[in-house]
């Protein structure tokens, strides 16, 4: 069977970046082959959650590839088509929004652009703390965008954080086996 070829794009949520990985790995089990993409901030930003190159050199261990970090290195996945679909995951607000406003100016949201035009399937796996405020908007609108899927998500800490949603990344791989039969993953709210 054809091996399908999927990029996985890693943004500036740096406190779910250990889980989105843990994810990734478990892609790599069921076969993929990973094309692995971060967003610039994502590449080079040493945060409490961790360094930067620690996160790089897991990412390129599991996938067997080179991170594309910026615009023209995704650039080709547009003209060349070769991705049978997208994972952004995490999604940080920013990146969800300037997918909603039609915004490319980074790695992620030029490689969402350039798999869209080719009619390929997007799957976002959302954590942000504004998620139901700032970003609800955006949230809004992907959910109604032709090609985007969600990763099932809810809210993580209501009473500490009563806008934050968080996807549940055990389910990363299932939203992936059903946007590429072209369905949305339900229950799309989970109770985390
Ligand atoms: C330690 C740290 C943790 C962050 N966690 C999040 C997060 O969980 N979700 C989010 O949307 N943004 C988070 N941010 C903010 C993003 O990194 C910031 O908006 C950045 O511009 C995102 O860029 P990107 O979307 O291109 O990756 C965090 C920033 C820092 C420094």
């Amino acid at each position: 069977m054809k091996q399908l070829k999927l990029g996985y794009a890693l943004c500036g949520s740096f406190c779910t970046l250990a889980e989105s990985i843990g994810a990734l790995e478990e892609l790599k089990k069921e076969g993929y082959d990973l094309y692995p993409i971060m967003s610039e901030i994502t590449y080079a930003t040493d945060t409490r959650f961790g360094r930067a190159q620690d996160f790089r050199r897991q990412v390129e261990e599991i996938c067997g590839r080179e991170i594309l970090h910026t615009v023209d290195q995704v650039e080709p996945i547009g003209p060349k088509g070769y991705l049978d679909l997208l994972v952004v995951s995490p999604c940080t607000g920013n990146t969800l929004s300037k997918i909603a406003s039609g915004i490319t100016d980074s790695s992620v949201t030029m490689s969402v652009k350039a798999q869209l035009r080719n009619q390929k399937p997007v799957v976002l796996a959302l954590a942000t703390n504004d998620a139901l405020s700032g970003s609800a908007k955006s949230l809004g609108t992907v959910l109604n965008t032709r090609g985007i899927y969600l990763v099932p998500l809810g809210q993580d800490d209501p009473v500490h954080k009563p806008t934050s949603m968080m996807a549940d990344f055990s389910q990363l791989g299932a939203a992936v086996r059903a946007a590429l039969e072209g369905r949305q993953l339900q229950p799309l709210l989970v109770v985390r």
